[in-house]
């Protein structure tokens, strides 16, 4: 069997989980520049992990400067062949209530000024041009294993939902999250692309722990999302998002992801021009 490793991207509120890992870290640099983080290293159940903070670990990087290329490309660098993330979003449906979590299987691009691709045709990037398949842009078996996790957890959870990523900082206005509620979208983030891009790009398989924070600005019977109440909320929630996530590695523990590996390096590098 492959060697397996899991790297775990952070997002905000989600500093809590080192505690599981530290056992050593690494400050990496990559052709792409430095990650947002240094690479907290460890084991979890006996398989290989890997913390990034998204954001710094002094939550000092807002989502349009965060360089998603080279926290993709260094948890490469190290061996990953999963990605877990977690991401604080606002919900766009009634039925999906803060403290909920959504396993997101779609998403929808609404970023503006982000590198979203490897193949950039710079000095420094990757060779070639690379046109990904996106239909599937999270890994099936990776989710699935976030739903079984979230079961055992008694955990809150939707098996799935789109994804809208706005460039932010800014939240949205009431005309944008009326209109993106149009568009289908469940719930509204600004961080899932480029990052699960990237990720596919580069052959690894990543699933998405997506944590209900707010209802956005959308509904006309509650206060429109603010810092103050992302945090409150996101607080509340991050002990079980790192028992999501344990669980979760230990159900990957006992899979043979041979098959979902090489399915997953077949489609990055057939996808290169
Ligand atoms: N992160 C948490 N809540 C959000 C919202 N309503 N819009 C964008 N990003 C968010």
């Amino acid at each position: 069997m492959v060697a397996i490793k899991v790297g775990i991207i952070g997002g905000t509120g989600l500093k809590d989980i080192e505690l599981f890992i530290m056992e050593e870290e690494q400050q990496l640099s990559t052709p792409f520049g430095d990650p947002s983080s240094p690479l907290t290293c460890g084991k979890m159940h006996g398989i290989d992990c890997v913390l990034l903070s998204r954001h710094g670990k002094k939550h000092n990087i807002m989502p349009s400067c965060v360089n998603f290329r080279a926290n993709i490309y260094a948890l490469k660098m190290v061996g990953c062949t999963h990605i877990i993330v977690t991401t604080a979003c606002g919900s766009l449906r009634e039925e999906i209530k803060p403290g909920h979590v959504v396993i997101l299987d779609q998403f929808i691009d609404f970023t503006k000024s982000r590198k979203s691709t490897f193949y950039g045709g710079q000095p420094g990037d990757l060779p070639g041009v690379c046109h990904i398949p996106m239909q599937k842009p999270f890994n099936e078996e990776v989710r699935k294993i976030l739903m079984e996790s979230c079961k055992e957890n008694n955990v809150h959870f939707h098996e799935k939902g789109t994804a809208i990523t706005i460039e932010g900082p800014r939240f949205s206005t009431y005309a944008e999250s009326q209109l993106f509620r149009q568009w289908g979208a469940s719930i509204i983030n600004m961080t899932t692309v480029p990052e699960v891009v990237l990720a596919n790009e580069i052959g690894i398989m990543y699933a998405a722990l997506a944590l209900v924070t707010d209802y956005d600005c959308w509904k006309n019977d509650c206060e429109a999302v603010n810092v103050e109440d992302v945090m409150k909320t996101l607080t509340k929630n991050v002990r079980m998002a790192v028992n999501v996530i344990s669980t979760a590695i230990k159900l990957i523990a006992k899979k043979d992801w041979d098959n979902e590996i090489e399915a997953a390096k077949k489609v990055s590098s057939t996808a290169v021009m």
